[in-house]
């Protein structure tokens, strides 16, 4: 298995898999487009684990040059359990340190128990003394 940013090429195959291996709810709608804009502005963001040939799960390691932020960590569910989930923080983790991050955050729902364990298997913790406040765009 081999870790590397995503190309343009496999923007339908990531969001295929997250159609069915990520966590969907409470989020804007994710498109091609939206994935193209991330690439334009940051081509390593998107980190895929690939193996054989499948794209069997993803991270967004986000830096916008103040804080870094994962988003969409996603395992194809024939494959959890196995280390990659691991393997694809960790990715997130170097690159944000070879960028001079000091700190990484995942926003998790709170009702999202296996998010939950492997999060805190990677070292996270929850802050219970913040919440986010959010007002739609659209
Ligand atoms: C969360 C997710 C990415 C974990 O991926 P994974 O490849 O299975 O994770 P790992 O194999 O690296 O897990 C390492 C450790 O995390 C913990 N862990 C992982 N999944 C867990 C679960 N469902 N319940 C409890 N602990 C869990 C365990 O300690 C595990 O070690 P073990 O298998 O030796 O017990 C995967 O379950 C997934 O894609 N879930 C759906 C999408 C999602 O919720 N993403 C997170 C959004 S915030």
């Amino acid at each position: 298995m081999i870790l590397r940013g995503a190309e343009a090429s496999e923007l339908a195959a990531v969001l295929e898999l997250w159609q069915r291996a990520a966590e969907n709810d409470s989020r804007p709608p994710d498109t091609p487009a939206a994935i193209e804009s991330l690439l334009a502005r940051d081509p390593d963001a998107l980190i895929l684990a690939i193996d054989n040939g499948e794209i069997v799960g993803t991270v967004i390691a986000g830096w916008d040059g103040w804080r870094c932020h994962l988003y969409r960590l996603a395992v194809a569910p024939h494959r959890r359990r196995a280390g990659i989930g691991g393997r694809l923080i960790a990715a997130a983790e170097d690159r944000f340190r070879r960028l001079g991050a000091t700190r990484a955050d995942a926003m998790v729902l709170d009702a999202n128990d296996d998010a939950h364990g492997a999060w805190a298997a990677h070292g996270y913790q929850r802050q219970d003394n913040w919440s986010r406040w959010v007002k739609p765009l659209r």
